[in-house]
């Protein structure tokens, strides 16, 4: 096989970004946009040692889940991968990548149940990051990335965002070039405005537009006062930050920060409990389905009154809160400092008198709990998309807690740390989320019971 073939592929399965996968001459074919069952007639675009690229011309036998995608710019955009699939066969598409990323871990568990799928699979992202560009033929553009690139894809309306959000950014755009701001060149380094970033909370409507500018002297700039006060008459806007970010990396936020209307934070509900949420905290860009989680690891649990449980990598204390009333204590420990601010208010807000957050690495900070002879009977996990590090794993084990909790947004650390962990402990039911339905994301949650001894 060699570029620029033209091939007949039989799709027979589907990959970790949702793209089709074939054999052909003992390689492993990829076809992004093909789907599982599918016969294609593909040009290959990229030969390797191990794998192919192949491009589809031509579809020949269709699936019966293709359908049309409700994006015009769905090809070219890097936000979503799935739309092309029906929403039900997205969901046994990600059911099988868990599958069988636990398979090759060798990892033993009680069951897998099919993903837990939404309602209504659109508008349901509560945050959106949009770069601000400028091309080096001085053409200002916002919109999302292009797939595997840097390349501005302007678009009507994304429908996987929340409309108000997606209709704010593109005023706030205007509104910022109206003003005589450019966007930013990631070429060259100049230009004024990097991102923009708007989060709203799903059952508030509460309002936060972060403005991530690439120079500090634009904190004290005039135009800024004039943005915030034709953005407040816009009632649902509770808080306008600007972000100072010059380094020339991919990181969307930086350090410094100048809040310049209302207390930099907004609130949203997960089930009772209502949550502050800053700039740089995380919270689950999908409320609705993030309850579901949330439920599906209560449930799991099945905690007592008396025990002591350990929230590691809390960000707002979302979990720990939202399960503080059916256990004694809860300890949570967030490296994000804003984020364990919020945590800390979020307690007073719910009236919640039973847990502690703390600032800090878990790899630094959990050795504490032991210093202070602190014993979790269940520790629960919600690692980013890295994992858990060896050193907490180890402490972990080491504390022998009767159940961890697992929730996770990437299978391949969830499997990897899971199979570490079995050497002590039985892992139960594996539920999978769809917390990010179109694109090739998929949230688990488990529970590990401790082995006897
Ligand atoms: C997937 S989020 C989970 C947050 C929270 N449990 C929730 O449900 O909203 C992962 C969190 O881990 C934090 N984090 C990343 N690395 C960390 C580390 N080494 N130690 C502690 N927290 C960390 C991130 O800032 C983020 O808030």
């Amino acid at each position: 096989m060699k570029k620029n073939d033209e091939i007949e592929l039989e799709i027979i399965d589907n990959g970790i970004n949702l793209e089709g996968i074939a054999r052909a001459e003992n390689k492993v074919v990829f076809v992004p946009g093909a789907i599982e069952g599918e016969k294609v007639l593909a040009k290959i675009i990229k030969v390797n040692s191990s794998y192919c690229i192949g491009k589809i011309e031509n579809i020949i036998e269709r699936s019966p889940d293709r359908v049309e995608p409700f994006c015009s710019v769905y090809k070219r955009c890097g936000g979503c991968s799935g739309q092309h699939i029906r929403y039900k066969k997205q969901l046994d598409i990600k059911r099988e990548l868990v599958k069988n990323t636990l398979a090759k871990q060798k990892v033993e568990y009680k069951a897998l149940d099919s993903v837990i799928g939404m309602g209504i699979p659109l508008t349901y992202r509560n945050k959106a990051q949009y770069p601000v560009r400028k091309t080096i033929e001085g053409e200002n553009k916002i919109g999302f990335y292009a797939k595997r690139s840097h390349e501005v894809i302007e678009n009507e309306e994304c429908l996987i965002q929340n409309e108000e959000i997606d209709k704010l950014s593109k005023e706030i755009f205007k509104l910022l070039l109206l003003k005589g701001f450019s966007g930013y060149n990631e070429q060259n380094g100049i230009g004024d405005i990097r991102h923009i970033l708007i989060r709203r909370g799903y059952h508030t409507s509460e309002t936060m537009v972060v403005i991530v500018v690439n120079n500090k002297e634009l904190f004290e700039d005039v135009r800024m006062e004039e943005i915030v006060n034709i953005l407040k008459d816009n009632d649902s806007i509770k808080t306008i930050v600007l972000n100072l970010n010059s380094s020339r990396t991919n990181e969307i936020l930086g350090k410094e920060e100048k809040i310049i209307y209302g207390n930099g934070y907004i609130t949203d509900f997960v089930g009772k409990y209502k949550y502050y949420i800053s700039s740089k905290s995380f919270f689950q860009v999908n409320t609705v389905q993030a309850e579901v989680l949330y439920n599906e690891l209560k449930k799991k649990l099945k905690l007592k009154k008396d025990d002591i449980l350990f929230d590691l990598y809390s960000g707002v204390g979302s979990i720990g809160i939202f399960l503080s009333d059916s256990v004694k204590k809860v300890y949570g420990i967030e490296i994000e400092k804003q984020a364990v601010k919020m945590a800390n208010m979020n307690l007073k807000i719910n009236n919640v008198t039973n847990a502690e957050y703390i600032a800090g690495s878990v790899e630094d900070k959990i050795v504490e709990f032991e210093k202070r002879s602190i014993h979790p009977d269940v520790i629960v996990v919600d690692p980013p998309r890295k994992g858990l590090d060896l050193e907490s794993i180890e402490y972990i084990i080491k504390f022998r807690p009767k159940k961890i909790g697992y929730v996770s947004c990437n299978p391949a650390t969830f499997a990897r740390d899971l199979k570490l962990l079995s050497q002590y402990y039985l892992v139960g039911t594996i539920t999978p989320v769809d917390l990010f339905p179109n694109s090739e994301h998929v949230e688990c949650v488990t529970v590990l019971t401790l082995k006897n001894d």
